[in-house]
């Protein structure tokens, strides 16, 4: 949900950050520093659920993407979820039934689905997220035959074959060689690998949320093989090419919409869940009562809601 819970740590158990598809996940320094500001000038106010869906709204807007308004009000979750992390976050190796089908259980359609994997049009995949299918693709130490040869070649030049990556060992069932072979770290440097404007480097508009990706798919240039896989089935290979043969419009509306739909994921709001002032829950504790102290003030929260520039769903007095 969209909770913030995967800001949550705890000393005595597993949480959400350290589960494995989340272990790449950077920018948590940036919704830190949002929100020592936001505290400063509002304190005890603003949710980093609310920091996580504006911030991730603002830098699609940056990034060249659509618009679209989010609601602000909501709560904090109290609770981490590092299995349904690990269980329920597709994985890179995914076939194109299990991706949609995880989408599923939150509530996602298969368009709705495709139009979310459209945010790969920005950012980089890490080499270790393609070495499988490069240098041991199934097993079979061979690569993607799906993969066309002179993109292959472009690939394997920019992540060289890497031992540790692509070793077979306990690789038995469908779903292992990804996790087993290299369980990700976060200290990693994982700054090389490579972006979609580089699969298809014909196409100019580089940095914005267009149709590059789509049009990558349709020319077998995907980097994830869960990427690729949206070509595997009729249903979801008719929203590729519908996404990829126009201006970019019709992608650009559906994913404002689909990522305003994420953005209101099982929120918490009223009196459910809390509003975090500190990432690490042991300190979040021992300062909810001054939080809730200071959410009294209605005068201060009107203000501050002034500041944020969106339309408040809840408010933090009750
Ligand atoms: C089947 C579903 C998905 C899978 C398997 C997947 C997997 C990945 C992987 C492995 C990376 C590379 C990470 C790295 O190298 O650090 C990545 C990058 C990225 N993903 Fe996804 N992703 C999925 C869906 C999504 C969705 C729904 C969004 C957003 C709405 C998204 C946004 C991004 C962005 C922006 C990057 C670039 C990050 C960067 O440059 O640092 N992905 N994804």
């Amino acid at each position: 949900g969209c909770d913030a819970s995967l800001l949550l740590e705890d000393r005595n158990s597993s949480y959400e950050k350290q589960a494995i598809p989340n272990l790449t996940l950077k920018g948590f320094d940036k919704i830190d520093l949002i929100k020592e500001e936001v505290e400063q000038e509002c304190p005890g106010v603003v949710s980093c659920a609310d920091i996580i869906a504006l911030a991730a709204r603002d830098a699609v807007l940056l990034a060249g993407g659509p618009f679209y308004p989010v609601l602000t009000g909501r709560r904090d979750s109290r609770q981490s979820y590092f299995q349904e992390a690990t269980d329920q976050i597709p994985r890179p190796d995914d076939n194109v039934t299990r991706t949609l089908q995880l989408f599923n259980l939150r509530g996602f359609n298969a368009r709705e689905t495709v139009s979310l994997l459209g945010a790969h049009n920005i950012g980089n995949i890490g080499c270790d997220f393609i070495q499988q299918r490069l240098y041991n693709f199934q097993g079979t130490r061979q690569p993607d035959p799906s993969i066309p040869l002179d993109f292959l070649a472009d690939m394997k030049r920019n992540c060289p074959p890497d031992n540790k990556n692509t070793s077979t060992n306990n690789s038995t069932n469908e779903f292992s060689t990804f996790t087993i072979s290299k369980p990700m770290n976060v200290h990693d440097s994982n700054k090389k690998g490579m972006s979609y404007t580089q699969a298809l480097s014909s196409i100019s508009s580089g940095k914005s949320l267009d149709t590059h990706y789509y049009q990558s798919l349709l020319q077998g240039r995907g980097l994830l093989f869960s990427d690729q896989q949206l070509m595997a089935q009729e249903k979801t290979a008719r929203l590729v090419s519908a996404y990829a043969s126009d201006d970019g419009s019709t992608f650009r509306m559906d994913f404002a919409a689909v990522m305003l739909k994420l953005s209101n994921l099982d929120v918490l709001t009223g009196n459910q869940g809390e509003l975090q002032i500190e990432e690490n829950a042991e300190e979040m504790n021992r300062h909810s009562v001054f939080l809730h102290v200071l959410a009294d003030s209605i005068r201060r929260t009107s203000w501050c809601r002034l500041i944020m520039h969106d339309e408040v769903v809840s408010t933090v007095s009750s």
